[in-house]
């Protein structure tokens, strides 16, 4: 048998594991994956939350953003990363168009539960209706706000939001509601680190952060970027874990540890 075995033996973390990580102010840890053998070395490294995110359409499929990553893609991606994962609790995007509706999101909710093996679903966006009737279905739901990737044409370029007071506000207001609509998760991409704090501090659901500083509840980064292995420009938030590391796994454990110990990310990471 391999060193990493896909038989399931281990309990797998729950959404109850994640609130009591929040109580108790111990820091969650999260990274993307997208195959099975990632999967299976991320997870032995003691991470607490695969998320296969739609990322997979610029770092894997080779796309300029994540538009074009279909719910088959998503549901493909899934399954072969719920196959490598024994203990980490698995969150998978809802790609591009595929909740316009609250209909429509509950039915690729179920798809990406059912037939690939998430815990829980990811949305971008203050989408209170979706969420809300997702939730109303039993469907367990990851909200997504700040910046917000699959918004990139609405937005022209790949910004820190809720910089001004006003927009500021609005992300706040928009953390309440999806916390308020039934969201057991939030996700936060590129806002300041203050903001970031401030949300954590006033939701009961854990917030975890990626270029949103160290007050999050927890925090995700992009695999490859934070193995060095992105092509391209490396995002300010990120950290190439492979510099002091002598192998994938030894960085994902010291990724891991970091984020358990508040070392990461830095101001340097932060806005
Ligand atoms: O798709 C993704 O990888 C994400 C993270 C950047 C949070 O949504």
């Amino acid at each position: 048998m391999s060193q990493y075995t896909t038989v399931k033996q281990v309990k797998a973390k729950t959404i109850v594991d994640l609130q009591k990580m929040k109580q108790l102010g111990q820091k969650i840890t999260s990274l993307t994956a997208y195959d099975a053998t990632f999967s299976a070395l991320i997870d032995q490294a003691g991470i607490d939350v695969l998320l296969v995110g739609d990322s997979l359409g610029m770092v894997v499929q080779g796309h300029s953003s994540t538009l074009p990553v279909s719910m088959q893609d998503m549901l493909y991606h899934t399954q072969i990363v719920s196959r490598g994962s024994q203990q980490a609790f698995i969150i998978a995007d809802l790609p591009f168009m595929s909740n316009a509706t609250p209909m429509q999101a509950a039915q690729n909710a179920a798809l990406l539960i059912q037939q690939g093996g998430a815990q829980m679903v990811k949305l971008e966006g203050a989408r209170i209706e979706n969420i809300e009737f997702m939730v109303q279905q039993g469907i367990p739901v990851c909200a997504h706000l700040g910046l917000l990737p699959q918004s990139i044409y609405q937005l022209g370029k790949y910004a820190v939001q809720g910089k001004d007071v006003d927009a500021a506000e609005k992300i706040l207001a928009d953390a309440l509601q999806v916390e308020q609509a039934g969201a057991q998760v939030l996700i936060l991409e590129c806002v300041p680190a203050t903001l970031a704090q401030q949300i954590a501090e006033q939701l009961t659901i854990p917030v975890i952060g990626i270029g949103a500083g160290v007050s999050c509840d927890g925090q995700v980064l992009v695999v490859y970027d934070m193995l060095g292995i992105s092509l391209g420009k490396i995002p300010r938030f990120t950290k190439n874990y492979m510099q002091q590391a002598d192998s994938i796994f030894e960085a994902i454990q010291a990724y891991v540890q970091e984020v358990k110990e508040s070392q990461f990310p830095l101001p340097e990471h932060s806005f």
